[in-house]
């Protein structure tokens, strides 16, 4: 399986990372971030001030509001949204409707990786605010009946984090088991693949020990060692110490690389294109997950979700059948993979990926359901038509496809508005380490910087991390000061503010979507079942409980189609859905508009 955010070959091949400077200085204690390494007792959830009663399984039925804090809203005008920002939101995120909120991170980072790499796992980044500005924004969420999920990223740390400092000072610190390391008086270590690497090389030089450490991710993101029962209970008391907080569950990142043989065998047949999959589900991954589950999530009702589902559906149901006591679910990449080498896509892929996945989770087991989130382009501009004349009915009709199928949908901040890719005008405006040191790299080899800049406005994780548009005000209302990253020019039209007023809005009808989801219980469990597969432009679809089915009529196209209703199936009623205000004629067939979505209970 690909690596999900490095999606095109011209930005994959070339994705590298600029070799950050020295490492800071050793002023934090390892101490600081927990000494609490014995598996104490996990306080019971109802025991957390700000706890929201939930039903069992309450996690298949919400909609999950993926939130990218350092681009929703800025508060006191230093140009990166924060934790006070978002709390000043929180009615907009009521009135969306949405039951959950997934944070990307927010703990203390020198924000090499924007967060993904952490240097305190108990402490909020300052640029995002004080823990109080965290406890007042949990206490406002669960007032409006909204739960909060937040982002564990424990494959790896920052190489600032005191652990790590401690670690690469000395052989003997009692935190260098923390991690993984290649003594030099071994040679040179076996070859491993690094995802940002300025040389594609995960293993660091590193000269106080004479030894080179393992990072996956870039050279300031060292791979903790998960063999190590101590690392593994401080992870245990990191999950706890933010439920205990209230919070209701984790979104683990990278978790398919988490497991590793620390002996580092070679891996024959290794590349630099096959090695997301290698090592993904190492040995001992799902021993970690069980004791996870056993140590700290069974005595909190918490979802858990990972990225990564394993290579394919099978090991996917690893991960999420109820009788393993591991998770809730994950999120596969095969999705968001599909037409990801392209500047198109086809529909039959789409649905060949979304229909595998359902079947494989009729029976048991749970998937999440996404089409983009922070390191995907924006899916109105990769699976709709971003062009003004279709971007708002192609974003409806993703919007309604993410709402209606089996799963959590999982709906990333600014696909409710059809936010789209951006523009940049070069390098320069463009901060993702991956964009710019995949930059660095073709520089050194003389590349095709055409091919590479047609490939990145296509894919950069940048285009879906534009600052949220709010209004036609300037930098969109998101900040009175100077963005981190550019605001996308079109927001000037394409804002909340006017959508809101706007019935017919991409705004109001992703609302109605979610209205009509919680309203109808066959659109949440509901059988799945695909229709006219091999159609290239029209994804239909049943959906089924008991005695109540639905059909999902989209048309995945800017031009109209007609789509004759397959024998035994005719529409009962008004439809619960439609991105366009003509009712649908009556008749043997339906007339399609461009990118029309209909969702009408049938008999
Ligand atoms: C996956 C995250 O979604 C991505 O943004 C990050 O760069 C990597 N994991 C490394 O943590
Ligand atoms: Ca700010």
């Amino acid at each position: 399986m690909r690596s999900p955010f490095l999606s095109s070959s011209a930005f994959r091949l070339a994705t590298v990372m600029l070799l950050a400077g020295g490492s800071a200085a050793c002023s934090q204690n390892a101490k600081t971030e927990t000494a609490t390494t014995a598996a104490t007792p996990p306080a019971a959830a109802t025991t957390a001030p700000a706890a929201l009663a939930k039903p069992a399984d309450w996690w298949k039925e919400t909609v999950v509001y993926q939130l990218y804090p350092r681009s929703f809203q800025d508060s006191n005008g230093d140009g990166v949204g924060d934790l006070k920002g978002i709390s000043s939101r929180l009615d907009y995120l009521k009135s969306l409707g949405v039951g959950t909120v997934w944070l990307n991170p927010i703990y203390a980072s020198p924000n090499d990786d924007n967060g993904y790499d952490i240097s305190d796992y108990r402490q909020i980044m300052p640029e995002f605010g004080t823990m109080a500005d965290f406890d007042e924004l949990l206490k406002g969420m669960h007032a409006r009946g909204i739960k909060l999920v937040m982002d564990l990223v424990v494959n790896h740390s920052s190489d600032e984090h005191a652990w790590f400092k401690s670690a690469r000072a000395s052989r003997t610190s009692p935190y260098r088991d923390y991690y993984y390391w290649w003594p030099a008086e071994k040679g040179t270590p076996p070859k491993r693949y690094s995802t940002f690497d300025v040389k594609k090389d995960a293993w660091q030089y590193d000269a106080p020990t004479k030894s080179y450490y393992l990072h996956i991710f870039s050279k300031k993101q060292p791979d903790l060692n998960w063999n190590n029962p101590k690392l593994r209970q401080e992870v245990h008391a990191i999950m706890r110490y933010w439920l205990d907080k209230g919070i209701d569950g984790f979104r683990m990142d990278a978790f398919q690389f988490v497991a590793k043989d620390p002996s580092f065998p070679p891996m024959p047949g290794l590349t630099e294109s096959n090695y997301a999959n290698a090592y993904n589900h190492g040995p001992h991954l799902h021993d970690y997950l069980q004791e996870i589950n056993k140590e700290v999530l069974s005595h909190y009702n918490a979802m858990s979700v990972a990225e990564g589902a394993g290579r394919n559906t099978t090991e996917a149901m690893l991960f999420v059948d109820p009788a393993r006591k591991e998770l809730d679910m994950t999120y596969h990449f095969e999705g968001v993979g599909v037409g990801s080498n392209s500047d198109t896509y086809k529909l039959t892929d789409l649905k060949r990926v979304f229909t595998k996945w359902d079947s494989a989770f009729a029976q048991k087991g749970w998937q999440a359901i996404d089409l983009g989130n922070h390191d995907q382009p924006r899916m109105v501009s990769k699976f709709g038509d971003d062009r003004p004349a279709f971007r708002a009915a192609s974003a409806k009709l993703l919007n309604t496809f993410l709402l209606t199928m089996r799963g959590t949908p999982y709906c990333y901040n600014g696909d409710e508005l059809g936010m789209t890719n951006s523009t940049f005008k070069g390098i320069g405006d463009y901060r993702d380490v991956a964009a710019r040191n995949a930059y660095a790299l073709l520089r050194q080899q003389h590349g095709n910087e055409a091919a590479f800049f047609h490939s990145l406005a296509r894919f950069s994780r940048d285009n879906s991390r534009t600052p949220f548009q709010w209004d036609a005000t300037a930098h969109a209302g998101f900040t009175t000061g100077t963005p981190w990253l550019g605001v996308n020019p079109n927001y000037v039209t394409l804002n909340e503010a006017a959508q809101n007023q706007d019935s017919a809005s991409v705004l109001n009808h992703f609302r109605r979507a979610i209205a009509v989801r919680q309203q109808h219980k066959v659109l949440i469990h509901g059988q799945y079942h695909l229709l006219d597969a091999a159609n290239p432009a029209i994804y239909a679809y049943t959906r089924t409980l008991g005695a109540e089915r639905v059909l999902v009529v989209l048309n995945f196209s800017s031009a109209p189609h007609s789509w004759p209703l397959p024998a035994g199936l005719v529409p009962s009623g008004r439809p619960w859905l439609n991105n366009y205000p003509q009712a649908l004629p009556a008749g043997p067939a339906l007339a399609l508009q461009p990118w029309q979505a209909v969702v009408v209970p049938v008999r």
